[in-house]
């Protein structure tokens, strides 16, 4: 046996699979509390998790015997990092398994935004026929900015090749590599802002990005702007994207990441949402998901195999 590994969340069957085929024990804890958890960890060399609760310092000293902690996702903003480079955990995440999930959905919203699809489709579903009024826009010859260029920002690009799109990129911690993508340029985030005609937000939740989207950020804007946060929903303050879209300065938003999630992602009471959120609700320029962009059948077996 070469080590014991607690699967906290359900992943892709190919993950025990393949880990038991190695020679490691796979344990499933679904079910199990973190209280419950936190009373067997130190029998582990190995634990997987999505994001069903958040690894912190003490569980990461009670856990004296494990060496990784692996993230079946991106975000990493639910496991203590420092203390698990101060206790020697290597951590591990799959950002590979779901980016073009998130490239894909970041366009198809797109879309469904600039050619007014949501509202054509309720028209029509209910005997209403108008053409004039759902003219739509095209992609073609517009400028997008995109926040943040590792796995997601980097597909969402290569899925806009072919849109003959001009991409402005701002990511302060990556040089790109202009081989890979020629016509991306890179600028600094107010050149960003004023420049763009849709902005993407592909960044990860940390204390420089929470709440980077303020009303501070829409200020920059010289154009009327269309919106895509499939990133994390703290990232935006949710009442300054609304300040924007009643101002006019955001045309249309597409929303898959709200800022009043659970930490796990998996509840959103609609119903008792603060009243930026449920102007979001009432507004057709906007398109919802509930944080699905990076979940598809294929990315979840993508994520499961990366780690
Ligand atoms: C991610 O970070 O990979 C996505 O936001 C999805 O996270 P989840 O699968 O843990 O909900």
């Amino acid at each position: 046996m070469k080590g014991r590994i607690l699967l906290i969340d359900t992943l892709h069957p190919s993950f025990k699979t393949t880990l038991e085929a190695n020679d490691f024990v796979v344990d499933e804890g679904y079910n199990l509390k973190k209280e419950e958890v936190l009373l067997i960890i130190d029998q582990y060399n190995g634990v997987a998790i999505r994001s069903r609760f958040k690894i912190d310092r003490d569980f990461i000293e009670k856990a004296r015997h494990l060496k990784f902690i692996a993230r079946a996702g991106a975000g990493m903003e639910n496991i203590d990092e420092a203390a698990a480079i101060h206790f020697g955990v290597n951590l591990i995440n799959a950002p590979e398994g779901n980016r073009d999930a998130v490239g894909e959905q970041a366009i198809g919203m797109l879309l469904v935004l600039m050619n007014n699809l949501i509202r054509a489709d309720k028209e029509v579903r209910n005997g209403i026929w108008k053409r004039e009024e759902n003219r739509g826009l095209e992609l073609k010859g517009k400028t997008v900015g995109i926040i943040g260029f590792g796995n997601m920002g980097t597909a969402f690009a290569k899925k806009l090749q072919g849109f003959e799109v001009e991409i402005l990129v701002n990511d302060p911690y990556k040089k790109i590599d202009t081989n890979e993508f020629k016509d991306v340029k890179q600028v600094e985030l107010n050149e960003l802002i004023a420049s763009s005609d849709i902005i993407s937000m592909h960044v990860p939740l940390t204390e420089e990005t929470r709440y980077m989207v303020n009303d501070h950020f829409f200020k920059s804007a010289t154009k009327h702007l269309y919106f895509i946060n499939t990133s994390r929903g703290k990232v935006v303050d949710t009442n300054a994207l609304v300040n924007a879209m009643k101002s006019g300065i955001v045309k249309g938003a597409c929303i898959d990441v709200i800022e009043y999630e659970s930490t796990s992602f998996e509840q959103l009471d609609a119903s008792s949402l603060p009243e930026p959120f449920q102007y979001l609700l009432q507004s057709d320029r906007v398109v919802l998901s509930p944080h699905i962009a990076g979940w598809t059948h294929e990315s979840n077996e993508k994520i499961a195999m990366t780690m």
